[in-house]
């Protein structure tokens, strides 16, 4: 077993070397203290390495990942990483980075069963069944990229809307909170333009992100400012972005 790892304690020295001959006191100078600008929360897949797709060194971004990234109210794992972030790094910007072929938003989007992770998943598929409008008419293989661009903006919203951003906007604290989504077969990030910066802005970036998919023809035009009382459907999760109903 440990012959299957020794390549790995071989390439660590090797970097180790490399890094502190073409920086000497790299990593001295690191063992002092980290204070990096950003926080990226990511998929846990490991194909989306935060450092290396954004050519980043160690020391200037923390990371936090899970499977299919996402941010939920009640996980004290990732609101321990923001607060740490937030609080104590003060990283000026958390990046929320979902990636396309996300085997998490696929097992959401299509109903398969994985076993203990359907539970997490279940917040994936929450986003599906909010958003089922937009979604739903689409050709299957787009209806998964358009989950992982569409999860990507829930959790940029529910990132604004911790308690640890909230408190630090509060505060005046200059932090930002971004949505990305990564090409596996590119090696491109794409911005998904729903930036947070102020809690006065989270509804209305939130609604005009989501509003960018569109519903099938027709749909839209009944649904553009009304908090959904008027919608026929009445038994459909509504995905309203007007503002009350959406936060
Ligand atoms: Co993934």
């Amino acid at each position: 077993m440990r012959e299957e790892l020794k390549h790995l304690l071989d390439n660590n020295r090797r970097w180790a070397a490399a890094t502190n001959a073409r920086e000497p006191g790299f990593f001295t100078r690191l063992a002092q203290q980290q204070s990096p600008r950003y926080m990226w929360i990511g998929c846990a897949d490991s194909r989306v390495p935060a450092n290396e797709i954004t050519g980043l060194d160690p020391g200037e971004v923390f990371v936090h990942r899970n499977v299919a990234n996402v941010v939920v109210h009640s996980d004290l794992n990732a609101l321990s990483t923001i607060q740490f972030a937030v609080e104590h790094l003060k990283v000026e910007h958390i990046i929320v980075v979902g990636h396309y072929g996300c085997a998490g938003v696929r097992a959401a989007m299509r109903g398969l069963r994985v076993g203990l992770a359907d539970n997490w998943l279940r917040h994936v598929h929450d986003v599906r069944l909010r958003h089922r409008k937009r979604i739903d008419h689409l050709p299957e293989p787009e209806q998964e990229n358009i989950l992982c661009e569409m999860n990507v903006i829930e959790q940029v919203g529910n990132v604004a809307l911790s308690t640890v951003v909230q408190d630090a906007w509060a505060r005046g604290q200059k932090v930002s909170v971004h949505g990305w989504v990564y090409g596996l077969s590119d090696g491109l990030l794409k911005d998904l333009q729903v930036t947070m910066d102020r809690p006065e802005t989270v509804v209305q970036v939130f609604g005009a992100a989501i509003k960018r998919y569109p519903r099938q023809a027709g749909g839209e035009a009944n649904g553009g400012t009304g908090n959904g009382a008027g919608d026929p459907s009445g038994d459909d999760v509504d995905d309203d972005v007007s503002g009350e109903t959406t936060f």
